[in-house]
């Protein structure tokens, strides 16, 4: 894998699965669990604000009892010892990678440990509940909301993701059903400009079709053998 010097890997629930947090669309999961029109649009917050403060609290609360597993480690490595460039996109709001040892990581759906001001719409690193309505350390309105995208609301970062997508030469995606979208547009549009496209994931996915490979098993394994091919080990 000498010729590949531009990687954007996009991560989802499935990366996390191993270190115990609940994927979406699994048995079980938390859609099975959870109506996403309560507890993940903007119109289930001004329905029940306590309802959905509650279960992100409880989300936030669940990262405590959790740890990276081999495969954030192995993408942490990969950003450590890769010469070319890498973005890490994710899908996931727990802080995985980066207790994993990533520091490069673009949430593009927003992370759990970060409060969303609906007064001033300042973001701030936030790691207590909510549902108490703490004031915003910037405004002190007590009008903080998760700073989690909803269905409906438009992911984080979408320039500079397309923007890296543009230059990718290859692109992984790990762990993700390929459900959501735009990423799960990304390799349509990576492939488009001509990046190789490659998914590692437990089983095939709505979009599996889509990518030149689809290996299938667990990220914890996957994902290291995958980064000793690139790193050339
Ligand atoms: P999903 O729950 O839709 O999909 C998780 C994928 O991970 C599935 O295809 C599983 O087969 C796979 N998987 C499970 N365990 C795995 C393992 N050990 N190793 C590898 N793969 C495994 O989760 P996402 O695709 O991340 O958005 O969901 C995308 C978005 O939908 C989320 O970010 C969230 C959700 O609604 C928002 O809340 C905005």
């Amino acid at each position: 894998m000498t010729d590949i010097r531009n990687i954007v890997v996009l991560t989802g629930a499935g990366i996390s699965a191993e270190s115990g947090i609940d994927t979406f669309r699994d048995a079980g999961g938390l859609w099975e669990q959870h109506r996403v029109e309560d507890v993940a649009t903007p119109e289930g917050f001004a329905k029940d604000p306590d309802l959905v403060l509650g279960f992100y609290d409880m989300r936030r609360e669940a990262l405590t009892k959790v740890e990276p597993n081999d495969a954030h480690q192995a993408l942490a490595r990969l950003e450590r010892e890769f010469s070319g460039e890498l973005l890490i996109v994710t899908q996931n709001v727990d802080d995985l990678h980066e207790r994993g040892g990533a520091d490069n990581v673009l949430h593009m759906h927003g992370e759990l440990k970060s409060a969303l001001c609906t007064s001033c719409g300042t973001r701030s690193a936030w790691d207590a509940p909510m549902l108490n309505r703490p004031a915003c350390p910037v405004c002190q309105a007590p009008t903080l909301r998760p700073d989690v995208v909803w269905f409906g609301e438009m992911p984080y970062q979408m320039e500079r993701i397309y923007a890296a997508l543009r230059s990718a030469d290859l692109f992984v995606s790990i762990g993700t059903s390929g459900a959501v979208y735009p990423a799960a547009g990304f390799v349509r549009d990576a492939r488009e400009m001509g990046a190789a496209t490659l998914e590692l994931n437990l089983e095939r996915s709505e979009g599996s079709y889509w990518f030149h490979e689809s290996r299938q098993g667990k990220a914890s394994e996957l994902v290291p053998e995958w980064v000793d091919e690139v790193l050339g080990d």
